[in-house]
């Protein structure tokens, strides 16, 4: 793998790794309790875990996953405090919407998302988020939970390689509106994500797919749990 690629692998749900330049990225860990995550936490291995919201279903296995490896967790100032003090996490990062951290694999910028995040306990969760990550020749946006929204049009003026979108609806974006976000992003390749872990969120992903084939430029990479692909 050249030092500029990246490698993705989804892990069921928002639950996504990502392997650049020998750093191993989690995206919202969701294993142990996730009816479609192909391993557990005990064999999950990362560097860094970054979290979009405290909903459990993307915060999970990230305190266990955390205190095993030493990652460090990117998050909203409130969740990392939140794990830092309630889950002993040593090593984390707070931020907030609009501002962007260099890490030692490219720069992690935090995007809006229109959603909720209550954290497990109740703890107030901050906002809600997404992450844009620009790597030496790569750039990856991750939606998060999110309804569509306009400002996704200047997200895409930064020139996506990858967006990672929901297209589960009920909590998140729809199909339809997953189809205008990359009408907007205009990103070289779209994955789905926050689908068919549960019956309220199931959905067609391979139609999906061939929605975003006829109606846009971007090439759609629909995998299973456990697979992986590489930009
Ligand atoms: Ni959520
Ligand atoms: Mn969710």
């Amino acid at each position: 793998m050249a030092a500029s690629e990246a490698k993705l692998t989804w892990f069921g749900h928002a639950c996504w790794g990502l392997e650049t330049q020998g750093h191993r990225v989690l995206v919202d860990p969701f294993f142990d309790e996730s009816p479609v995550a192909p391993v557990k936490a005990a064999d999950v291995e990362a560097d860094f875990i970054l979290i979009t919201h405290g909903h459990f279903d993307h915060i999970a296995d990230a305190a266990p996953i955390a205190n095993r490896t030493g990652a460090t967790v990117v998050a909203v100032f409130e969740i990392a405090q939140w794990l830092a003090r309630k889950h002993s996490v040593a090593h984390t990062i707070g931020m907030n919407l609009g501002g962007g951290v260099d890490l030692p694999f490219g720069r992690v910028k935090m995007t809006l998302a229109f959603h909720s995040s209550e954290l497990p306990d109740g703890s107030y969760g901050g906002s809600p988020a997404g992450y844009l990550i620009r790597l030496p020749n790569r750039t990856i946006y991750f939606a998060g939970d999110t309804g569509l929204f306009s400002d996704m049009r200047g997200i895409g003026d930064e020139g996506l390689d990858l967006a990672v979108l929901p297209i589960g609806d009920l909590f998140t974006m729809g199909p339809d509106d997953a189809l205008r976000a990359t009408e907007w992003l205009r990103p070289k390749q779209v994955a789905p994500s926050h689908y068919n872990t549960w019956p309220p969120i199931a959905q067609d992903a391979a139609a999906w797919a061939d929605r975003v084939r006829r109606s846009t430029a971007a090439v759609p990479k629909v995998v299973e749990p456990g697979q992986s692909f590489t930009l």
